[in-house]
């Protein structure tokens, strides 16, 4: 919506600059060149006046209504200024607030296609979406770094790499806001985990924070010019994002030069003055501490300055006369609220980042006048699962599943056979037999005490059922006892669930049962047991509910009878199946974060698929890696399908036929197991280093809370940071991705110096060496062996995605300007360049640079 200012090298003439060079290249030379960011420019003298108008015939009571959100997704209204209330939606995935929507590919999805011009159209499409649904801000895009795949919001935000995450955000960013809707990026910063969210403190060093963690939020900024920032729920380095100077008014506001507004994550602010001197503009969803009560008491004692409340409300007025939202309403009759055009773009984002990983034989594509009878199978395969859960979950009209995309492909004369392969959660608590029934303890206080009411029940399968009733808020804590005798000897699961935030532990022969270390929020939890025939367990779960009514369900399921007959049958019978499995709102979402294993009974399943039928094609749904190790060896094919959108199941089926060629590349490392995420030793909270944290609530209450400190010691090395500087191996690398045609790199042609602090082209030919059309994304890294800190080895600094028919060549220029050579030098507090070697490595991942040349920079 603006224009940038221009930097001030940018502004010096050609004269002046031929007479700057020699003292700018004797700086060079002598110490290292410093980078600096470009700033958005200031509003037109006409909107800064306008903006200064409304503000001047406000009442401190009114600028303070302005400071806090209404109705969960607005802005107050002021009636004595004729002021409306902006409306807000959710995104980043969809315009999900108000209905139905078009479903897009979700964030990891986007950031695989590696297309800028593909962004650019989702954010387009999101912005009509929410133009025809009267929004004025979209609450997207989510660019936090995957630093662990374990977090539970991966698959919202991008990628694990900064450079990736920037450009994407750059383009989705412009693409909303070219269409007069204000994006919102977020959660700023360093929400890289869903546990514990409001109260993990996330430490960082500042050269980690400014390489890794904020230059997607720096070029959404500098480059897109986003309009609203949200911060995030968690502490950074001791200090909530809501009330961070460093982070907000250091960094956002001062360097960056940020004027548009920054709110808060939605009840992510938990300090009056804190909030308010420290930049938090609006407070959202309502003002728990940015309200009258509070604010007029902290202006009359000094410890908030009115001018410091009008620089907010400025900002609100800047940015709604920018966008012209007082001039007219913000639907716009042309928009559809149901636009076939966007169906297309949420298509294409789903084809793009469809990510082949394996395809021995090779078994893909399918040759349709071959398949006579296909099998779909598994909980992923019906119905679509379009994105994770939480926030982001948009609810698509009409979405593609996996088998309805392969049908309606194949057509008539193939057979398509469907079966879930496993049962409903409820149905494994309802189908246990529980040897005598289950004996029901309901006690009258919160802690298992006192003279307890005993009932008895065939099984414990009360899970899905509705809360009914009036609230009844009579202290209770239930004791289920049973004992459990294993039909034959194997591998059992112990599965348990309740609802929301309820509690419960399970005991088996009266040992807990602990979730394994890295099976934080995992949903349902399930445990294994070997059992011999004839054993007998008892089985002790205490369940706490937070809430009215009982939802609590807990079985045992011996391994393989998961899988369902038909299933099995099924995959005998057909000439190929499509296994699909992972992950999906109830289990990846916000809140919480997901385990690296697959959901219960699905390793299980993709066994016995693969056991009946070799031509086994497992389809993962996802936020980034997950535990392959049990299968991946008897499947030929693995096709990582992120969170694809609405038209998955399309894409999908267009994969596997040919009809499109597999172009995704991975955007985050695929590990082999957790625990060798770089991020892993240092994932969760260090012990004994909590702190506390001494909070006035809003009603006066002084409340200490306790502070987990997650320390950041993987510092930049970050996924195939990590993985390029130790040379070790993940299992398939940041970038990577199969086609059915093949690629060749050539002819790479880079400067043998350049001036630090210059703009360096490089340039090579990417060839498709195949017999079909396809796309590559050409990816160049650089390093920097003589720098004088220690780097990453590999740095993503450019990539460009070249489509090109069997034959054909194309010739690449990348542009690489001073920051692709620089790095934070926390001493100097400063992006600098160390004059010397880089080497510029070029090819299709992160570990796959056939082209390399060396480059001195003086
Ligand atoms: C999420 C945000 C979201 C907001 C409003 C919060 O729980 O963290 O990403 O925009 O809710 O729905």
């Amino acid at each position: 919506m603006r224009n940038s200012k221009k930097s001030a090298t940018q502004s010096i003439s050609p004269l002046g600059l031929a007479f700057l060079l020699p003292i700018l290249l004797s700086c060079a030379l002598a110490a290292p060149v410093q980078v600096s960011a470009q700033a958005p420019a200031p509003d037109s003298p006409a909107i800064e006046a306008k903006a200064h108008a409304l503000v001047a015939k406000l009442t401190l009571e009114q600028k303070i209504e302005l400071l806090g959100g209404v109705e969960g997704m607005f802005t107050h209204p002021v009636a004595g200024i004729d002021l409306p209330r902006f409306k807000m939606s959710d995104g980043p995935q969809g315009v999900r607030t108000w209905g139905p929507t078009t479903a897009y590919a979700g964030g990891a999805a986007l950031a695989a296609s590696w297309d800028l011009e593909l962004a650019r159209r989702v954010g387009e499409g999101l912005g009509k979406d929410a133009r025809a649904r009267g929004v004025h801000f979209l609450l997207g895009p989510g660019v936090n770094i995957s630093r662990s795949p374990l977090a539970g919001r991966n698959f919202e935000y991008f990628s694990e790499d900064p450079f990736l995450n920037a450009s994407l955000a750059v383009s989705y960013i412009e693409g909303v806001q070219s269409q007069g809707v204000i994006a919102t990026v977020k959660h700023y910063a360093v929400n890289n985990q869903e546990y514990n969210r409001h109260n993990v403190s996330s430490d960082v060093d500042e050269r980690t924070l400014r390489e890794i963690y904020l230059p997607a939020f720096e070029a959404a900024v500098t480059k897109a010019h986003v309009d609203a920032v949200m911060n995030s729920y968690n502490l950074v380095n001791g200090v909530h994002a809501t009330q961070s100077e460093f982070l907000n008014l250091k960094v956002l506001k001062g360097e960056w030069g940020f004027q548009g507004i920054l709110m808060s994550d939605w009840d992510a602010t938990y300090d009056t003055v804190g909030a308010a001197n420290n930049g938090l503009d609006l407070e959202m969803p309502s003002p728990r501490f940015m309200n009258a009560k509070a604010l007029l008491a902290a202006v009359k004692d000094g410890s908030v300055k009115e001018s410091t409340l009008d620089d907010k409300v400025l900002r609100l007025f800047r940015t709604v006369l920018r966008y012209g939202f007082l001039d007219h309403p913000q639907f716009d009759p042309a928009d559809s609220t149901y636009s076939v055009a966007d169906r297309a773009i949420a298509l294409d984002g789903a084809r793009e980042s469809l990510t082949l990983l394996k395809n021995d034989g090779p078994l893909l594509p399918l040759d349709p006048a071959k398949v006579k009878t296909i099998a779909v199978i598994g909980p992923n395969a019906w119905p679509a699962v379009t994105g994770g859960g939480g926030s982001s979950e948009a609810q698509a009209f009409e979405p593609v599943s996996t088998v309805t995309g392969i049908a309606n492909l194949v057509g008539p004369h193939v057979h398509v056979l469907y079966s879930r392969g496993l049962p409903e959660l409820n149905d494994v608590f309802r189908n246990t037999h529980w040897e005598g029934g289950v004996k029901v303890a309901t006690f009258p206080s919160r802690d298992f005490t006192g003279s307890p009411e005993t009932t008895a029940a065939p099984n414990l399968a009360d899970f899905r059922q509705e809360r009914r009733g009036p609230r009844d808020e009579t202290p209770r804590s239930i004791r289920y006892t049973a004992s459990y005798k294993a039909p034959k000897g194997g591998k059992y699961l112990i599965l348990a669930a309740a609802s929301g935030n309820d509690e419960f532990k399970v005991l088996v022969d009266g040992n807990q049962l602990q979730a394994p270390p890295h099976a934080e929020g995992q949903v349902p939890p399930f445990w294994t047991l070997d059992l011999n025939a004839g054993q007998t367990v008892n089985v002790v779960a205490d369940y706490l509910p937070h809430s009215p009514g009982v939802r609590f369900g807990l079985g045992i399921t011996y391994e393989s009878d998961l899988i369902s007959a038909d299933a099995k049958q099924f995959a005998a019978d057909a000439d190929v199946v499509v296994v699909a499995v992972g992950f999906n709102p109830p289990t990846e979402g916000e809140g919480h974060d997901r385990t690296f294993t697959l959901p219960w009974g699905q390793d299980a399943l993709i066994e016995a698929v693969a056991q009946a039928n070799p031509h086994t094609i497992v389809t993962l749904t996802g936020g980034g890696g997950m535990d392959t190790r049990r299968w991946l060896s008897k499947v030929p094919v693995l096709l990582h399908t992120y969170y694809p959108g609405q038209e998955g199941g399309t894409a999908i089926a267009e994969v596997l036929f040919g009809k499109h060629n597999p172009e995704g590349k991975l955007p985050v490392s695929f590990d082999r197991n957790w625990d060798e995420n770089p991020s892993a030793a240092w994932y969760y909270p260090i012990n004994g280093a909590d702190t506390a944290l001494h909070v006035t609530e809003t009603d006066g209450r002084k409340v200490d809370y306790v502070i987990p400190h997650v320390k950041y010691e993987d510092g930049l090395l970050v996924g195939y940071r990590y993985w390029t500087t130790t040379g070790k191996h993940p299992l398939y690398p940041f970038g990577f991705g199969l086609s059915y045609t093949t690629f060749s790199f050539s002819k790479l042609q880079v400067p043998a110096t350049a001036t630090s602090g210059s703009t360096v082209s490089v340039s090579f030919d990417v060839t498709n060496t195949g017999s079909v059309a396809g796309a590559e994304v050409a990816q160049l890294y650089v390093s920097d062996p003589s720098a004088k800190t220690t780097r990453p080895k590999r740095e993503l600094k450019g990539f460009e995605k070249v489509r090109l028919a069997p034959g054909e060549t194309r010739h690449v220029t990348l542009d690489l300007d001073a920051r692709a050579f620089s790095y934070w030098d926390s001493t100097a507090h400063k992006w600098t360049i160390d004059p010397g070697k880089f080497v510029i490595r070029v090819g299709d991942s992160s570990e796959n640079t056939p082209l390399h040349a060396d480059l001195t920079l003086n």
